[in-house]
């Protein structure tokens, strides 16, 4: 049992790294084996629609033909059991890289036959965390859950089962005076840090957990 966590924010040691290491905890703890890749230490473009990973004479049928940092990642994944995907949202979206690198980890997959859904030969169930600033009760109005939900949709029908992760209100500066930040309250977020972040991590745990139990 292989888990292989991808960490889409730049930022070390920071909200959404912390979730999915804890995550991986989970699955180590569940019995598999695991590693972290950070898109932010790989250089990789997008999907250059060069279209050979759907050229029906080719070897390369279902598989990303671009030869950069992500080709080795991309074969990782595909030959592991589990996912922990985690991107902080930036922009009601995930960041760059993450886009960068689901562009080609789900267009390679995908066909556009009638007759057959994915191209990928087995199902890998993935956890995917998402951490930003937007408190729980605003996710469904401003339309973080019908994005989350478009994400979902996405790995069902090319990847596998995906459960959705959402740390809310994460702590985004260690001083928030320093930047000028007063629209947050940086009481209420350090708080928010020391009493519900740990059971976010929690959460992660079990779901890593969960995950290498499958
Ligand atoms: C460029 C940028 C854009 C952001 N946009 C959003 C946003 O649209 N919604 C949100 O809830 N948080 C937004 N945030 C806040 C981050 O999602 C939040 O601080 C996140 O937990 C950071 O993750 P990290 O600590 O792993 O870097 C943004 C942050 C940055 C730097």
């Amino acid at each position: 049992m292989k888990i292989i966590g991808i960490n889409g924010s730049p930022r070390k040691g920071w909200n959404t790294h912390i979730l999915i290491e804890q995550a991986l905890k989970g699955a180590v703890q569940g019995g598999a084996q695991t590693e972290l890749v950070n898109l932010y230490d790989l250089h990789f473009t997008g999907c250059i629609s060069c279209f050979t990973c759907k050229r029906q004479d080719s070897t390369g049928l279902g598989h990303c033909a671009v030869k950069d940092d992500l080709k080795p990642l991309l074969e990782k994944v595909e030959a592991a059991d589990g996912i922990v995907i985690g991107s902080p949202i930036y922009w009601g979206e995930v960041t760059a890289s993450t886009r960068a690198f689901l562009e080609r980890f789900l267009f390679q997959y995908l066909t556009y036959s009638k007759e057959q859904n994915s191209l990928l030969k087995k199902r890998i169930k993935t956890v995917f965390i998402f951490t930003g600033n937007v408190p729980e009760d605003h996710l469904e109005p401003m339309g973080y859950r019908a994005k989350f939900d478009d994400y979902k949709r996405l790995f069902d029908r090319f990847i596998g089962e995906l459960q959705l992760f959402i740390s809310t209100e994460t702590l985004q500066v260690d001083d928030y005076a320093k930047y000028g930040m007063t629209m947050f309250d940086e009481a209420a977020r350090k708080e928010r840090r020391k009493e519900v972040f740990p059971l976010d991590c929690k959460r992660a745990f079990e779901a890593g957990d969960a995950l290498a139990r499958i």
